[in-house]
């Protein structure tokens, strides 16, 4: 304490707002979306059904539905000139810093960003282009990396039977996708959907409370994702795990480095700031790991790594100690692996997913006229001084 300032660095205990979207319990694994249990969304909902829930505060009914993924669908195209920026950006540049640059370049394309009154009809209309050229951008991110050409949207296809189009089509062939890749992707970004003040949507709300315009939001917390301490988690595990694999499955040497001080490695997917006992998503994931795998045909000998790695870490006094346990990336990336969604995209996969909460949040921030979010410090720099002139240095 220093006067009336509370010190709380990475505001372990500190809450930044009332929210009436997401509820956590961290020590009873519990998540829910507007009041839904997240096991019963993943289990009989889809994306966009979660999407217009978590936005509008309820369930859609049938028409609400249907003109919801309608409109979406009707603005899937983004401005050709995207195309050009595309052409700027090296081959190797990773597919989020490309998702963050187009995401922020959506509000020199669109007036209602420069609105500073936001009427509530350009807020939907913003909303709607959010929801509905993020997938198309982030495909046009990953045919960047990979120098196919950029597939347009087909409206006649499903939100994310759009988006696999436009990752995986070529002009030159039909395409078709397997419904069990769809439906697994469907439910890993319902997973991925909301999760209260965490960093990304914390980073959404603090530019938002400028009355910075939502797309410059939505572009900042994509950045504030893609650290491997938040959603570049994911990615993270997987090259974990193919480290262990390359070491010869050696597990108990990698437990034993994430646990030494000295050394920066920690277990990727593992700990989580709110759940101390598990994350609940992580189990669903894990199942649909073995469901995906298993209808796929697919043996992974990386996930079999991942079950040893987590049954021998959840016997170490070392993570049990410290409330240690898989957390939403852990198992997620095995999956978008099997869906053959490319590494550096996994964090991109997050993102989509991430998107309704963070618009979900931004606009209650915005109607409840927050004010601007700036925190204080405690000093400890230098006390006050004379400018000392150059001769006298
Ligand atoms: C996400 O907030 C959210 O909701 C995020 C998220 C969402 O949906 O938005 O759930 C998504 O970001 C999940 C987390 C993905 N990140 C990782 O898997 C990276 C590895 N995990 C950690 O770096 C860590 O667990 C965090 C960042 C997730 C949480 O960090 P905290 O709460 O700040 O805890 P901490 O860093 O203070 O660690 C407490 C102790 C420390 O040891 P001591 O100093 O007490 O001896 O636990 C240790 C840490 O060294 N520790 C780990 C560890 N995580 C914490 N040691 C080894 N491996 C780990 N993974």
């Amino acid at each position: 304490q220093s006067g009336y300032i509370t010190l709380d660095p990475g505001f372990k205990n500190t809450g930044s707002t009332e929210s009436a979207i997401t509820f956590l319990d961290g020590e009873k694994g519990i998540l829910r979306y507007r009041g839904y249990p997240i096991e019963q969304l993943a289990e009989h909902s889809n994306f966009i059904e979660v999407a217009y829930l978590l936005i509008n505060g309820k369930l859609p009914n049938r028409h609400e539905l249907d003109q919801f993924q309608g409109t979406i669908n009707r603005h899937s195209l983004v401005h050709e000139n995207m195309k050009l920026m595309l052409q700027a950006f090296p081959a190797h540049a990773h597919p989020m810093g490309v998702l963050s640059s187009l995401m922020a370049s959506l509000s020199t394309f669109y007036p209602e960003s420069q609105n500073p009154h936001r009427a509530p009809e350009m807020v939907n209309l913003t909303i709607i282009r959010l929801l509905s050229k993020m997938p198309t951008l982030a495909a046009m991110a990953h045919r960047n990396s990979s120098g196919a050409p950029i597939m347009y949207p087909k409206n006649s296809l499903g939100y994310l039977e759009n988006f696999l189009y436009m990752m995986f089509g070529m002009p030159t062939e039909e395409f078709s996708i397997d419904p069990v890749i769809v439906d697994a992707l469907d439910k890993l970004l319902i997973l991925h959907a909301d999760h209260e003040q965490n960093c990304s949507t914390s980073t959404v709300r603090i530019v938002g409370s400028s009355q910075a315009n939502l797309y410059s939001s939505i572009s900042a917390g994509v950045s504030a994702l893609w650290g491997p301490l938040h959603g570049g988690a994911n990615q993270a595990v997987i090259e974990m795990l193919e480290n262990i694999k390359a070491d010869g499955g050696n597990i108990e040497k990698w437990i034993d480095k994430a646990k030494d001080k000295d050394d920066s490695f920690r277990l990727m997917g593992f700990g989580h700031r709110v759940y101390k006992n598990f994350d609940p998503r992580a189990k669903i994931i894990k199942k649909a790991a073995d469901d995906v795998l298993n209808k796929l045909g697919i043996n992974d000998p990386v996930l079999e790594i991942a079950k040893k790695l987590e049954e021998i870490a959840l016997q170490d006094e070392y993570f049990v100690q410290r409330n240690l346990y898989p957390n939403v990336d852990f198992y997620s990336g095995i999956i978008y692996r099997a869906l053959g969604i490319p590494t550096e995209m996994f964090t991109v996969m997050f993102a989509l997913g991430r998107l309704p909460g963070w618009i979900a949040q931004w606009k209650e921030m915005t109607e409840r006229k927050e004010p601007i979010g700036r925190p204080r410090q405690v000093y400890i720099g230098e006390n006050v001084r004379d400018y000392v002139h150059m001769a006298d240095r």
